[in-house]
């Protein structure tokens, strides 16, 4: 099948770059003697979840149990569930998780939640590793700084949790366009949770990982000894979003990793002077980052806008396109556009060589 055989709007993969992107991203790790559990909340694909795991990284990262659950049922192994949860339900189902899973792992910032989970583990005479959510900032989830220490004691005295390590997760400082202001502020924080890593190290056996780090500071995150492994994302897939950010050798932009991901669409009316409109709304495209780009990225004649749920305006300065013509749009945030749609089509040049199912869809709970 050829590229434009695919009816459309659907989601192509780059096999070439999603390829170096692997490759590129574990390389670092490696060469800095990190770990890399790669977070599927990005391409919601337990099929790359495995290649990223043979690649060589030690596992995934799920942001939501119901994440957790679709990758273990696809038998990827070494899950960190990244997020909260809450309530009887939800515990039920994590305990049930953990007997097919056993190395499962969960961030917890709150006692009470640590305190029924550890129940229920106790009643089922199971335990589980989890690590302390660090707030670094974001002040989404995890504990402060300063309450820390009393908080990793207080799990450490629950008998059927064992308290493997930390997570600081700086969600705030990803996308800061100047390199320079994201690398300070990077460090700065860092300090403090690898200074809080090394008593907490001291205190309590067995705590041994520091997971940190998106995609926007990774490389920064690198120099920082004591984290163990990085739950990097979007790099695999990559947006206008990261592609605009400033980077160590290019303050007007971040061309680390390759555009994998494009949305392939199709011209359906071509009946005005300057635009056409093509099969890509705001259903098929997330829209939190802006409009979409029209690959090749540096052209500037050819500009996506909205035009309603279902279609987009393309227009063009020099050559009408017609009906039928397709064009390729690199998304401005790829995970929630990624949730909108069933299947990955791997492309190699104009070929279709494979199609990856995005079974993680919709796993919001
Ligand atoms: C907790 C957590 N870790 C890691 C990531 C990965 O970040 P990125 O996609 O920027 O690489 C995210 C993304 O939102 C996240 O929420």
């Amino acid at each position: 099948m050829k590229k434009n055989d695919l009816q459309t709007p659907c989601l192509l993969l780059d096999a070439e770059g999603l390829e170096k992107n692997l490759r590129k991203m574990q390389n670092l790790a490696t060469n800095c003697g990190k770990d890399l559990r790669p977070h599927a909340k990005t391409h919601k694909c337990s099929t790359l979840a495995k290649r990223q795991i043979q690649s060589g990284a030690i596992g995934a990262c799920a942001a939501k149990l119901s994440e957790a659950e679709a990758l273990i049922r696809a038998d990827v192994r070494g899950i960190l569930i990244t997020g909260p949860l809450a309530g009887m339900g939800k515990i039920t189902r994590l305990v049930n998780l953990l007997r097919i899973a056993p190395d499962t792992m969960l961030a917890l910032d709150n006692r009470e939640t640590a305190s029924q989970i550890n129940t229920a583990l106790h009643v089922e005479n199971i335990s589980m590793d989890v690590l302390v959510d660090l707030d670094v900032g974001l002040h989404r989830s995890g504990v402060d700084v300063a309450r820390a220490m009393e908080f990793a004691d207080a799990i450490s005295k629950m008998g059927n949790l064992r308290m493997r390590g930390m997570q600081a997760y700086a969600g705030h400082l990803q996308h800061i366009s100047s390199y320079q202001e994201r690398k300070s502020a990077t460090l700065s924080i860092m300090s403090e949770a690898a200074a809080l890593f090394r008593q907490l190290k001291l205190r309590h056996d067995g705590f041994s990982i520091l997971s940190s780090s998106g995609t926007g500071t990774v490389e920064i995150d690198m120099a920082i000894p004591e984290i163990t492994e990085v739950q990097v994302g979007s790099y695999v897939c990559m947006d206008t979003e990261y592609l605009d950010i400033g980077s160590a050798g290019n303050p007007g932009g971040f061309q680390d990793y390759e555009p994998a991901l494009r949305l392939l669409t199709t011209v359906v009316s071509a009946n005005h002077q300057g635009f056409v409109t093509v099969d890509a709304g705001l259903k098929a495209l997330y829209r939190d980052g802006g409009a979409p780009r029209v690959m090749p990225p540096k052209s500037d004649s050819l500009v996506y806008d909205w035009f309603g749920d279902e279609y987009g305006r393309i227009s063009y300065a020099n050559v009408a396109p017609r009906v039928g013509d397709t064009f390729e749009l690199i998304v401005s945030h790829c995970d929630p556009t990624i949730n909108l749609f069933d299947h990955f089509f791997l492309t190699s040049g104009n070929k279709v060589v494979d199609q990856w199912p995005i079974d993680l869809r919709g796993c919001c709970q």
